[in-house]
């Protein structure tokens, strides 16, 4: 058989040529002293992208959001996000074990949000409920496709939480999709959100590595949480410049996996089969009318050599990145629409 083509995530990735060379010749410290130059370098960079005091590497994406969480949500308040949010879908129970923080979700309806439906949600201070402290969006929207939220909607977003007086966390895992494919400088990202999260190892290819932002005083009270979540780690420069490498190389690329993802989602198109418009490198498919279930699709698709994801019985997903070609592309066409066509 010819090489797999992985389609299930943009996780899969393994270190370029050269980014490798950037983590054998890294300047390396402790960085649990501080002493790392290359995750100190890091950490300015990202936090510069961003127009922001400061950042701190993580060791993951889920970390680095459970880290932002109990910055802005003490323990018996709640966080405000949708039902599909990676924080309330993936992490594990994470926000309530341990930062105590109680959730309370709104429909999720792809990657898109209702403004005035999150502020009806808002709980005050006070002691008979439980008073809201944040309202977290994701920027791309995993579950959601790969939505990209309008700027437009996370300003009235903004607008929303300082009325409320509450924080607003960005989800940021693929933010620099949504920058690419909207054109928003990262710098009006950060500007809307008091925290955000963003990830290396998701579309940039580095291995390891992503980052909590916010204030000069929100990332000192986060370095003493990440130690405590047992996230402190050593000669993390060998990641940082892995992470590093991604920025400096990967960013403006991921237009050509949108572009991949766009010509699945051409090809997928007349099964009447996609959930939402595809707008990065997601593509969802709802076969909820479809001749085959998610796993009888990522069965037959793996027996010739496509690996596709199963985010539930009738739901499956396709994700392009940077070690899926043309050809790879090509052949997971060839080879899906053989088995939608049944
Ligand atoms: C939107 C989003 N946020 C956070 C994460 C968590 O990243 P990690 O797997 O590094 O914990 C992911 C992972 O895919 C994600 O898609």
């Amino acid at each position: 058989m010819d090489t797999i083509v992985d389609l299930r995530s943009d996780t899969v990735t393994r270190p370029t040529a050269g980014m490798r060379e950037a983590m054998a010749t890294a300047d390396v410290g402790d960085d649990v002293y501080g002493e790392d130059p290359a995750v100190n370098a890091l950490e300015a960079e990202v936090a510069a992208l961003f127009g922001h005091e400061a950042a701190l590497f993580a060791p993951s994406g889920s970390m680095a959001n459970q880290i932002a969480l109990q910055l802005v949500v003490p323990p018996g308040h709640e966080l405000l996000c949708d039902a599909d949010a990676h924080v309330v879908t993936y992490e594990i129970g994470a926000a309530a074990a341990y930062g105590g923080i109680s959730s309370r979700t709104w429909p999720a309806v792809g990657g898109d949000v209702d403004p005035d439906m999150v502020a009806a949600m808002v709980r005050p201070d006070g002691y008979w409920a439980v008073p809201t402290r944040a309202i977290a969006v994701e920027q791309t929207h995993n579950r959601g496709g790969g939505g990209v939220l309008p700027l437009r909607t996370l300003q009235a977003l903004r607008r929303v939480a300082d009325e409320a007086g509450v924080a607003l966390h960005c989800d940021g895992a693929r933010i620099w999709h949504a920058h690419v494919a909207d054109g928003v400088p990262l710098a009006e990202y950060g500007a809307l959100f008091d925290t955000l999260s963003v990830c290396l190892s998701k579309g940039l290819g580095a291995p390891v590595g992503s980052l909590v932002i916010g204030s000069a005083e929100q990332i000192e009270r986060a370095r003493f949480i990440r130690k405590r979540m047992g996230g402190g780690m050593r000669q993390a420069g060998i990641l940082a410049a892995a992470g590093r490498y991604a920025l400096a190389h990967h960013v403006p690329r991921l237009a050509e996996d949108h572009a991949k993802a766009a010509r699945l989602a051409e090809a997928i198109a007349p099964f009447g089969l996609l959930a939402t418009t595809v707008r990065t490198n997601i593509v969802p498919l709802d076969l909820t009318k479809a001749s085959l279930d998610a796993h009888a699709l990522a069965a037959a698709a793996r027996a010739e050599g496509v690996l596709v994801s199963v985010l539930g019985p009738r739901t499956a997903r396709l994700v392009t990145h940077m070690d899926v070609d043309d050809a790879g592309i090509d052949r997971a066409i060839a080879v899906l629409t053989r088995i939608l066509a049944g």
